[in-house]
């Protein structure tokens, strides 16, 4: 771009074209509708052109360009002779002011555009003056691609800027607004004429759009058992009237959903992604925008593996009001339902959750060498799939072969599985116990803890007659379902 297009407010500013022919007499009426305060200097010698601009411009004689040119905004020259061009344009440049010489464009500061005037709207294609000619058929064009009353339409959006700002004080949804406005019904009644019609139907939107406060509560809703929802969740998704749920919340947990609010399932299963993520967000945020109390109930923590964050920057984005309410994560739920403690001073001191599902499919690149360390506990989401390549994986950078796995799907859900035996054979656990998930691998010595204490229960059982359900974990046909 060499020239940068800028609309001037000329509302009673000092105008000065110079000449006395058809070109200054052109370049007059480009300022007619402007409010500017128009000069001519030197004089029509055609009695129709005098007559024409007899009212609209103050004719001042070349002696006196002097005065003509105080205080003037932009000057145009369209003088045809050469020695009244040059003493008009030393007279400008001497004054610093903007100027334009009709066909001389070195000695230009501006251009004039080549214009499509509708009131309120206006466009102005320029070329720089290399292709005068071009810019105006571009002009053309657009001349027959914009609606004849579009200008009718923007002086009435104008007038009622005031009224909508007042009726929507929140900038994003008033831009919304305006969006809306400019597509639907109302212009549509503007361009048909209909402005009393239109008036109406944006007054109404307006104030239907203020009162509208709708909000975005994106719950956590723990891994399936309905006891481990938190209070906050469970009082949100009975006051919400519009729920839209993953496949990994529970019916349990869905039955709990006030009667009359409106469910949508947006649910994912692996390669299955029913509803798109970038759907998903527009949902929450339309049916905010509707002034509905809006819940996103996701399966375990929003932000754990959840896309919860992309949800909350979307919603966000649109100026909504957005809250995240914590759940349990399946991580924390299966792991207190298999007795699998995360952490513990003589086995563990770090804990990592990892995804084993990569975004473009098969195993992510992990840093292998860091999970494979000893003393640590590393909880691998959506890992059914990849486990035989995550065992591997972790062999080969050197955690023992014999480190405890456990395997629990479902959990704690009434259909708990939970399996157990070591990393070398996880690919054997996973095929052999036909898991399909949703299930979480826990690796490390905590893993083992469960069976440790199931031998020691089992002595006891013997002799106290306690009922209990462990057995030898190391057995990779051992399999326990929850009771
Ligand atoms: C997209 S992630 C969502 C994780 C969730 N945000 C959380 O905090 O638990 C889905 C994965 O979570 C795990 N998962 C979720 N619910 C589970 C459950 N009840 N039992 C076992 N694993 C579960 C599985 O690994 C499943 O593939």
């Amino acid at each position: 771009m060499r020239q940068f297009p800028a609309f001037f407010n000329l509302e009673g500013a000092r105008i000065v074209v110079f000449g006395g022919g058809e070109e200054a007499a052109r370049k007059l009426r480009l300022f007619n509708d402007s409010g500017a305060d128009a000069v001519l200097v030197g004089g029509f010698e055609d009695v129709a052109l005098a007559a024409e601009f007899a009212r609209r411009a103050e004719t001042v004689a070349r002696a006196d360009m002097a005065r003509a040119l105080d205080g003037a905004r932009l000057v145009i020259i369209a003088e045809e002779d050469a020695g009244h061009r040059a003493r008009a344009l030393a007279a400008v440049r001497a004054r610093n002011i903007p100027v334009n010489v009709v066909d001389q464009p070195e000695d230009c500061d501006f251009t004039v555009p080549s214009i499509l005037d509708r009131g309120e709207i206006v466009a102005a294609i320029g070329s720089g003056g290399a292709a005068p000619v071009l810019a105006k058929s571009i002009r053309a064009k657009l001349e027959a691609l914009l609606p004849q009353r579009v200008g009718d339409l923007a002086a009435l959006a104008r007038s009622l800027r005031g009224f909508v700002a007042e009726a929507i004080p929140e900038k994003t949804a008033r831009r919304r607004y305006w969006e809306r406005a400019f597509a639907g019904p109302a212009a549509e009644a503007a361009y048909a004429g209909d402005l009393e019609r239109a008036e109406a139907l944006l007054r109404q939107q307006a104030r239907l759009t203020g009162r509208a406060r709708g909000v975005v509560h994106i719950v956590g809703a723990g891994p399936g058992d309905p006891e481990l929802l938190t209070l906050k969740a469970l009082r949100l998704i009975q006051e919400a009237d519009v729920v839209y749920y993953d496949r990994l919340v529970s019916p349990e947990i869905i039955s709990l959903i006030r009667r009359d609010a409106t469910r949508v399932p947006v649910g994912k299963s692996k390669g299955d992604h029913s509803v798109p993520q970038t759907e998903i967000h527009a949902r929450l945020v339309a049916s905010a925008q509707e002034g509905l109390r809006v819940v996103r109930l996701k399966g375990g923590d929003p932000f754990i593996f959840g896309r919860g964050g992309e949800e909350l920057e979307a919603v966000r984005a649109e100026g909504i009001e957005v809250h995240v309410v914590p759940g349990i994560s399946s991580a924390l739920g299966c792991a207190a339902s298999a007795g699998v403690p995360l952490t513990h001073r003589d086995h563990a001191q770090t804990l990592t959750f990892v995804t084993g599902h990569a975004k473009e499919g098969g195993v992510p690149d992990l840093d292998w060498p860091a999970l494979a360390r000893p003393a640590q506990t590393v909880v691998v989401f959506m890992g059914v799939d990849t486990a035989p390549v995550i065992a591997e994986k972790l062999v080969a950078a050197g955690r023992a072969p014999e480190t405890p796995v456990a395997v629990i799907e479902n959990g704690t859900r009434a259909d708990e599985l939970r399996v157990f035996g070591t990393l070398a054979e996880l690919p054997f656990l996973v095929e052999e116990e036909g898991i399909r998930g949703p299930a979480l691998l826990i690796i490390g010595e905590v893993a083992g803890l469960p069976a440790e204490q199931g031998r020691i229960a089992s002595i006891v059982t013997e002799a106290s007659g306690f009922a209990w359900f462990g057995a030898d974990a190391r057995r990779p046909d051992f399999k326990e379902s929850a009771a």
